[in-house]
C-alpha cells in the first residue's frame, strides 16, 4: 500500500496546517487497556549515536498503538537530547522534566499522537536533568498499571540515561548499523551490561544497503553473539520524513522501513500476548487495512 503521491507539508509555516498538530490534545483521550497483563516496556538503545533509535521507537510505538490496538505510551527517555516531539513534529507539553520536577505523574496532561498514541516527550532546551535509575524505574512501573505497551527512546551509549532505560524495562532492542565501528560499540555495550542477557536484549540492525564493506548478518550475529530481531534497509523515505516530522509508519506505510517496523511489533507482541492475541491481531490489521 504504497502513497507516493503524498504531499509533505514543507516548511514551518505549514506546521500550523499539520494534521499532527490537530491530534494533540493536553487531555488524552481515554484508550482502553486491551489486556489485564501489566504493561510491558521495551526499551530502544544502541552503543552508537545516530543509528535510528528515535526513528524506530516512534514508528514501533505508533504500528502498536493504531495497528495492533494496544494502549502504548512512548516515553521520550533520551532527556539530554531528545528528539521524540521533533520527529512526531509536536509540542512539548507534558515532558518527563515535568513528571521529574513535579514528582508526580499526571495523566490528564499526557499528549496524544494521532488519537491513539500516548506520548511524554522531553523538554528540547532548558534545565537538564540527570535520570537517575531509580526514579526512572519509579515512574515506569506507575505508568505499567495504565498501559499495555511502554517505548522508551533511549539515549546512546552507556550512561546513566541509558541504564535508566535498561534497568525500567522488560526487553531491550539494541539498535546497530551493519559497520564495524557500530557493532563494536554492541559488543562494548553487551559486556559491560550484564543485565542485557537478562532482558533478553536483541539487536535490529538498521541501514542495510548490502555494500560490500558491510558487516553481513552472519558476521554481525557470530560478532555479537546476540540474536537479531530484525533487520531495516537504507531507506530515503526515512530520511524524508524526520527531515519532515511526519512519522514514516503512518504517512509511508507500504515503505520499507514501515514494513520492517511491522514486522518487529508482529514478532514482539505475538511473543508477548500469545497465540490468541496473534488472531487477535490478524483480525485487527485486516480490519486496519480494508478501513483505508
Ligand atoms: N533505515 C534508515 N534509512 C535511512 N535513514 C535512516 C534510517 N534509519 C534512520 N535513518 C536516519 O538516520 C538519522 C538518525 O536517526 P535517529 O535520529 O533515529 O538516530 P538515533 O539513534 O535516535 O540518534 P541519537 O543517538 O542522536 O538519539 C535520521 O536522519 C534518520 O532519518
Ligand atoms: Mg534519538
Amino acid at each position: 500500500m504504497e502513497i507516493e503521491n503524498l504531499e509533505f507539508s514543507s516548511s514551518n509555516e505549514d506546521l500550523k496546517a499539520n494534521p499532527e498538530n490537530q491530534n494533540i490534545s493536553e487531555n488524552s483521550p481515554i484508550l482502553k487497556k486491551a489486556t489485564n497483563n501489566k504493561g510491558y516496556v521495551i526499551s530502544v538503545i544502541s552503543g552508537k549515536g545516530g543509528v535510528g533509535k528515535t526513528s524506530i521507537s516512534t514508528s514501533l510505538a505508533w504500528v502498536i498503538a493504531k495497528k495492533f490496538g494496544l494502549k502504548t505510551l512512548l516515553i521520550d527517555a533520551n532527556i539530554t537530547s531528545s528528539h521524540v516531539s521533533s520527529f512526531l513534529r509536536i509540542p512539548t507539553i507534558y515532558t518527563l522534566n515535568d513528571i521529574l520536577e513535579e514528582n508526580t505523574i499526571d495523566f490528564s496532561r499526557i499528549q496524544t499522537y494521532d488519537n491513539v498514541l500516548h506520548v511524554i516527550t522531553s523538554r528540547i532546551i532548558g534545565k537538564s536533568y540527570y535520570l537517575d535509575v531509580e526514579s526512572m524505574k519509579n515512574i515506569v512501573d506507575r505508568l505499567r498499571e495504565s498501559y499495555d505497551v511502554i517505548v522508551l527512546d533511549s539515549s546512546p551509549g552507556i550512561g546513566n540515561e541509558t541504564l535508566a532505560s535498561i534497568e525500567a524495562s522488560d526487553t531491550c532492542l539494541i539498535v546497530t548499523t551493519p559497520y564495524f565501528p557500530s557493532i563494536v560499540d554492541v559488543i562494548r555495550i553487551k559486556e559491560v551490561l550484564e543485565q542485557l542477557r537478562e532482558k533478553r536484549a536483541r539487536l535490529i540492525v538498521n541501514m542495510i544497503e548490502k555494500k560490500i564493506y558491510e558487516l553481513s548478518i552472519n558476521e554481525i550475529k557470530y560478532a555479537t553473539g546476540m540474536p537479531i530481531i530484525g533487520v531495516i534497509p537504507f531507506d530515503e523515505n526515512m530520511i524524508e520524513a524526520s527531515a519532515r516530522g511526519n512519522l514514516i509508519a503512518r504517512y509511508r506505510p507500504g515503505s520499507r522501513f514501515a514494513k520492517s517496523i511491522e514486522k518487529i511489533a508482529y514478532q514482539i507482541i505475538s511473543e508477548r500476548f500469545g497465540i490468541d492475541y496473534e488472531e487477535n491481531i490478524f483480525k485487527r490489521i485486516l480490519r486496519f487495512f480494508y478501513s483505508r
